[in-house]
């Protein structure tokens, strides 16, 4: 029975995605149930407290992740997220690899993404007269990025292994990719995909926030010799990681929350910067 409201602009989110559910470690101090013109987000928005910063926490998928990837109601997401205040986004996925060097439970911050969803998700706030162009050759937050590497690499000596560039293959599923399709993603030069990280960053991006996605691998999709990724592959290495996953996220929200840190949480340099006349309430 937490409270409803909240009167405190919160900075900085995470969008938690497939077993990432919640964040332990941190105490909920309000549940909000915001409905944005897009309908309401996955999950109620929980803030949480640590170290007397206060986060917010979104399961992408819905608590009981009722949402397949083509089904998430990513605008609401984003906006429900953006009307609260944030404008500091760190989201969170598991992911298959493409590479032979980035293993199962692997860690990896991507820098580049290719679009393979079909088109069939609402992908743009901007449309119906509100007419909008963003910039999206880096599509995420080089700032952000480096928070995150130093954290991931602070952890090496910890069982974590870091990779701190790569592409993110976004595809639509619900199904997992051919055979030649995954062997393509990987002549692209893909090293991990997933279902889930676009239009995510996308509308993250026309609604100026700052936006990364740390990935975790748990398959080789279906180009390896290892077992062809499955859900109960991705659930059980996603399973016998996440405590690294949660203790990188938790040292990344520990930094964030620094003030030194201020001007990248409020996206200052994003500020301005989609110049749509977008209401996000
Ligand atoms: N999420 C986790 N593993 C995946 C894979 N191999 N393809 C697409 N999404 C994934």
């Amino acid at each position: 029975n937490l409270p409803t409201t909240f009167d405190k602009p919160v900075h900085i989110a995470v969008i938690g995605g497939t077993g990432l559910a919640q964040l332990e470690g941190y105490e909920p101090i309000a549940e909000l149930n915001p409905i944005t013109p897009w309908g309401p987000p996955a999950s109620p928005i929980r803030i949480l407290s640590h170290n007397g910063a206060n986060i917010a926490f979104l399961a992408r998928h819905g608590l009981y992740h009722q949402y397949a990837p083509h089904e998430v109601p990513n605008r609401a997401n984003i906006a429900a997220l953006r009307h609260i205040g944030v404008r500091c986004v760190i989201a969170f996925s598991a992911v298959g690899s493409l590479q032979e060097e980035i293993k199962p439970m692997d860690f990896v911050v991507p820098d580049q993404v290719i679009d393979r969803t079909k088109g069939i998700r609402p992908f743009t706030f901007f449309e119906g007269g509100v007419v909008g162009h963003v910039g999206f050759a880096d599509p995420f937050d080089a700032g952000l990025a480096a928070v995150v590497k130093r954290c991931a690499q602070s952890m090496e000596g910890d069982g974590v292994v870091l990779h701190d560039k790569g592409t993110v293959v976004v595809m639509e599923g619900p199904q997992f990719s051919t055979r030649a399709e995954s062997h393509m993603y990987r002549s692209w030069g893909g090293s991990v995909i997933n279902m889930s990280t676009l239009p995510e960053a996308k509308l993250a991006r026309e609604a100026e926030l700052s936006y990364q996605v740390i990935a975790m691998a748990t398959d080789y999709d279906c180009w390896h010799s290892f077992e062809d990724v499955n859900v109960e592959l991705v659930l059980k290495y996603m399973k016998a990681n996440v405590n690294n996953a949660k203790r990188l996220v938790g040292s990344v929200l520990d930094q964030l929350s620094q003030r030194e840190h201020s001007d990248l949480i409020t996206a200052k340099h994003w500020e301005g910067y989609a110049q749509g006349g977008l209401k996000f309430m």
